[in-house]
């Protein structure tokens, strides 16, 4: 591993003097890679740099320390295990981890951040296998009369924007003509804030993240309605990074065998569906 970092620092003092005569910062981003002695390209050499979205707890969310933990980090961690590096996490709008933009230009290796493999997204982004199955969940404070999206009639809905949660919701709004006033908010953390000050009536995203957030808050928020929108979660690396992408699958299947998946899953979500 030494060899590599030793690499990395000598394209960074080359790319240094290359300023310094005139600056040719162009060439700069990709002299700073590296490569893993199984040979999967790293766009920093030494680590697996991991683009996500905080918070979107239990899957990625600071701890006390400050620290990124959760579902999604545990299983990017056996993939660095595997590559021999560490895992290092990126917090970027979901806008472009989704779009593809945040693993094109080189500001991550793989993007883990309870995903959704859609069609639409495929055509940006190579999946791993699916890891994780979810629904929507529409959300209320305890007590509200709020059952049904009917309920909302003239009333206001949360959703996070760039989601597949606001994409049903759009959707559903749109087919059966409903009169809700849909806000968008740019991270959960926004929307939950929205949801307990009572800014709207009801939220709608991942059923894991409201079971969380009820956990950790508990009697102040209730899931009111499920919709099985039958969703499966993927990490995704760029299109054509299929040496990532295998050492990702592996790493699934091989926690998948040996019980690992199963340990992470009791640690961060609970007590397993019977499937
Ligand atoms: N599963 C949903 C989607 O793919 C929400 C993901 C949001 N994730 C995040 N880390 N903010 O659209």
């Amino acid at each position: 591993m030494s060899k590599f970092i030793f690499v990395r620092k000598t394209a960074v003092l080359a790319a240094t003097a290359a300023l310094a005569i005139g600056g040719v910062a162009g060439c700069a981003k990709e002299d700073t890679g590296g490569t893993t002695e199984s040979g999967v390209p790293l766009v920093k050499a030494g680590a697996l740099t991991t683009c996500t979205h905080l918070p979107y707890a239990p899957f990625q969310s600071k701890d006390q320390s400050g620290k990124v933990v959760g579902f999604d980090v545990a299983l990017i961690d056996l993939v660095a295990a595997k590559l021999n590096v560490p895992q290092e996490i990126v917090d970027t709008p979901f806008e472009g981890i989704k779009s593809g933009a945040d693993l094109n230009s080189g500001k991550c290796d793989v993007a883990a951040a309870g995903m959704t493999i859609t069609d639409e997204r495929k055509k940006v982004l190579d999946f791993s296998e699916p890891y994780f199955d979810a629904t929507q969940a529409l959300a209320v404070v305890a007590g509200s009369p709020v059952k049904t999206l009917e309920d909302l009639a003239g009333k206001r809905l949360g959703v996070q924007g760039g989601t597949t949660g606001e994409e049903y919701i759009n959707a559903q709004v749109k087919e059966k003509g409903l009169k809700i006033e849909v806000v968008s908010y740019k991270d959960l953390a926004a929307e939950q804030q929205a949801l307990s000050t009572n800014q709207v009536a009801a939220a709608v995203n991942d059923l894991p993240v409201w079971n969380e957030y009820i956990k950790a808050n508990p009697g102040k928020v209730e899931v009111a309605a499920g919709f099985d929108t039958g969703e499966q979660y993927g990490f995704a690396v760029k299109k054509g990074n299929a040496e990532l992408l295998k050492t990702v699958n592996e790493a699934i299947a091989a926690a998948r065998a040996d019980g690992t998946y199963d340990k992470i899953y009791a640690t961060w979500i609970g007590e397993k569906p019977a499937s």
